[in-house]
């Protein structure tokens, strides 16, 4: 298993929302150096930028995170950006990792790549048992691209390379833009801005019927370091917490710890998305040891915490 101490890391995305926490996590395990370009020095879809980096910098390990990330709004209004994005910098970081003799590519996938009706829990056997649900197809789809090319690279040439399904994310530093948010910062700004303003309703999109699995971010970042020492296989693995929760509930809970006092009313003119999401996570905790740690409860609490403090600091406009 290739350990991690006084290597070489490229992390691609580190300034973004679960690249910090996995910066900070890598730290612990000792590299010689972690290699963490912001966009302006390399944009990951131009291949010739990629290969000057890779080849100038030759690092052992590729941790890919960088991507094009938004909630159910952006991915349905930019579904061509989503696909072409992701898919062109998984493409020329595969393909660089190779040519440049990487010794492990990790690339992180997502829980958008199963089929919408996939039966749960989520089982990694199932990714193939149908087409991803419709609002987000385009990106989970690019990601399991992302996938066969390992794949594909593992068996022809002895790549060794890794593919993640993470499930959605949560916790401080997130994405809270109120048109690219994902669900729990989304509903945390809208709860915090009406109780500011005095409002006494907020809106959600769809009936709240849907449910989700997630993860709080330190906990994936612990997972994907974890794996990148310890799983060397080609065949994908759930990265989750193995919970599930309605939309409904997450927002009575988070009615609750922002203190919003108002009604809730569900659009439900707007799409729901896909009816459930929760995986399977045995194999991750067999393979390599990985079990969330961060309870819901306790991670939404910090989340909250985090936000209405980095507002009150002018870190959040
Ligand atoms: N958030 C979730 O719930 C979730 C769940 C499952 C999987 N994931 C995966 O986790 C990874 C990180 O997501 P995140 O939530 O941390 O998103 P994020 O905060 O938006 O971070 C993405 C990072 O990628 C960078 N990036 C995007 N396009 C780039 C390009 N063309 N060239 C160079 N850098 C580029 C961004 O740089 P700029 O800031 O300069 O644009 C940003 O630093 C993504 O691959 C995503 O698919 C996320």
């Amino acid at each position: 298993m290739p350990s991690l101490k006084d290597k070489s890391v490229l992390i691609t995305g580190a300034h973004g929302f679960l690249g910090r926490h996995v910066v900070a996590e890598l730290k612990k395990h000792s590299p010689s150096e972690i290699i963490a370009p912001k966009r302006d020095e390399c944009d990951f879809r131009k291949r010739e930028e990629v290969d000057a980096l890779l080849s100038s910098k030759m690092p052992a390990f590729v941790i890919h995170l960088a991507g094009r990330v938004g909630g159910i709004g952006e991915t349905k209004a930019h579904p061509g950006g989503f696909f072409f994005d992701n898919a062109s910098m998984a493409l020329n970081l595969i393909d660089s990792s190779y040519q440049n003799g990487v010794e492990k590519f990790v690339g992180l996938g997502s829980v958008c790549s199963y089929p919408k009706f996939a039966p749960i829990p989520f089982r990694e056997s199932d990714l193939w048992e149908g087409y991803p649900e419709e609002t987000n197809a385009p990106y989970g789809l690019a990601k399991k691209m992302m996938m066969v090319h390992t794949q594909a690279y593992s068996e022809e040439y002895g790549f060794n390379g890794i593919h993640l399904l993470g499930v959605n994310l949560y916790g401080p530093h997130d994405n809270f833009h109120p048109e690219s948010s994902h669900v729990i910062a989304g509903m945390i700004r809208k709860f915090t801005d009406a109780k500011e303003a005095g409002s006494r309703e907020v809106v959600f999109w769809g009936d709240g019927s849907p449910t989700r699995e997630f993860l709080y971010v330190e906990d994936c970042a612990r997972g994907i370091v974890l794996a990148a020492e310890k799983y060397d296989s080609p065949a994908p693995i759930n990265l989750g917490s193995g919970m599930e929760i309605s939309i409904h509930e997450l927002a009575q809970k988070l009615k609750t710890l922002t203190g919003f006092v108002g009604e809730i009313t569900w659009d439900t003119s707007r799409p729901n998305g896909q009816p459930r999401r929760c995986l399977d996570v045995s194999l991750a905790e067999k393979e390599f040891g990985f079990k969330a740690q961060v309870g819901f409860d306790e991670g939404l609490k910090r989340t909250v915490e985090w936000y209405v403090n980095a507002k009150k600091e002018g870190e959040i406009q």
